[in-house]
């Protein structure tokens, strides 16, 4: 199952597979996919202890890192990240971070101790991510960095294609794709309003066609509510070069995720998703619960910009981490609709062998088609 950009990156299938769990870029790297492992929740030394614990256990295979450089954020222009984060607090209204405790006291969350507290600004800036990529760049096995949220800024793009690695940047509009288009980038990432996580609001089946076309020679990757081999080939049928898919890894056997998070995923529907600003101060898709709630009902605070918001939320993140069982209902479940087929937990390699076999059945019942109509 060859494209050019699978032939260009040495994969088998083209499915790429972003997640933020190492051993399931392993895994997926391993099965012929591609993984990306999303580095915004890491520290440089923390990504340096993932990436080399990947060399060690994805063999030769490639695969890619994730950052996240918004397009357009709180305080954007200072590359000196203390004084960002330090100016940045000052900002923050003290009745969100009192909103945030009063949501997880009344779900009776415990506190994270002070010297276990993570670190607020993390990759979603220039001057945060910048030190991730030097640390990404200095695995050769890392043969592609993606942005999300916005074009990379051009000494970023430059940096990346002086070490010979691709560039991609995910887009949910064909003007955006454009614009990373014309800034240098190698691979655009079309990811419609069904997918998990910062998503926009136009529908993968308008946008996908819309992006290639626009595009012209510049490949694109699908993404956004591909969860089989169906709506792989449709994504190929259209023009696609790939997909790229991120839900559908929460609930492998190889993701490092807590069993009662793990258990919404299985147990919610394909409407049980929300698009919220609730988190990380820009529209995201996750579960529905208490928490997003709580950010909608009238008289409450509204969420604030990036990456202001993450830094009012990031406790309550590390408290869901390590109190999952009380925190429930007040988690920060990041997910796309495919999630109502998400019943089952099962090992990488069995996910991506049901997508390839699935996607070869639907080739061969639209050949069937064909053959039908020059036999009539
Ligand atoms: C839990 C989760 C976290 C995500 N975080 C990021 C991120 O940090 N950077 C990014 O480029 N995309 C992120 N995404 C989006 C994925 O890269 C991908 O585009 C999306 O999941 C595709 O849609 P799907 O969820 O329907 O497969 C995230 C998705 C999920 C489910």
């Amino acid at each position: 199952m060859q494209t050019d950009i699978a032939r260009t990156l040495g994969i088998e299938f083209p499915i790429f597979a972003f997640t933020h769990c190492r051993d399931v870029v392993a895994a997926v790297s391993k099965a012929g996919g591609f993984g990306v492992l999303g580095a915004v929740g890491f520290t440089p030394e923390q990504l340096e202890t993932e990436l080399a614990w990947i060399d060690e256990h994805v063999g030769d295979a490639p695969y890619g890192v994730d950052i996240v450089i918004p397009g357009k954020y709180e305080g954007m222009g200072e590359l000196d990240a203390e004084k960002l984060e330090a100016d940045l607090k000052a900002m923050i209204p003290e009745q969100h971070r009192q909103f945030v405790d009063k949501i997880l006291a009344d779900h009776e969350v415990p506190e994270v101790p002070q010297e276990e507290r993570m670190q607020e600004l993390l990759g979603w800036t220039a001057a945060t991510a910048g030190p991730q990529v030097e640390v990404a760049l200095a695995h050769p096995k890392v043969k592609l960095l993606a942005n999300a949220l916005g074009t990379p800024p051009p000494d970023v793009i430059e940096e990346i294609h002086a070490s010979g690695r691709l560039v991609a940047a995910l887009c949910g509009a064909a003007k955006q794709a454009v614009r990373h288009k014309e800034a240098g980038v190698d691979i655009v990432i079309a990811q419609g309003t069904e997918g998990g996580g910062h998503t926009g609001d136009v529908g993968s089946m308008v946008l996908w066609p819309e992006v290639i076309d626009a595009l012209g020679d510049t490949p694109m990757l699908a993404a956004g509510g591909i969860g089989t081999g169906r709506q792989m080939a449709a994504a190929l049928a259209m023009g696609a070069q790939g997909v790229w898919t991120g839900s559908l890894w929460l609930t492998v056997e190889e993701a490092d995720v807590p069993p009662a998070q793990m258990q919404s995923y299985l147990d919610a529907g394909s409407r049980d998703t929300v698009r919220s600003r609730s988190w990380t101060g820009k529209p995201c898709r996750m579960l529905r619960n208490d928490w997003t709630d709580a950010w909608e009902a009238e008289g409450n605070p509204k969420p604030l910009g990036m990456p202001m918001q993450f830094m009012v939320t990031s406790n309550a993140v590390q408290r869901g981490h390590k109190y999952p069982d009380q925190a429930k209902d007040v988690q920060f479940n990041p997910v796309g609709q495919i999630v109502g087929r998400m019943n089952k937990v099962r090992p990488v390699k069995d996910v991506i062998f049901d997508m390839v076999s699935d996607c070869i059945d639907a080739s061969e019942r639209l050949n069937g088609l064909l053959n039908q109509n020059a036999d009539a």
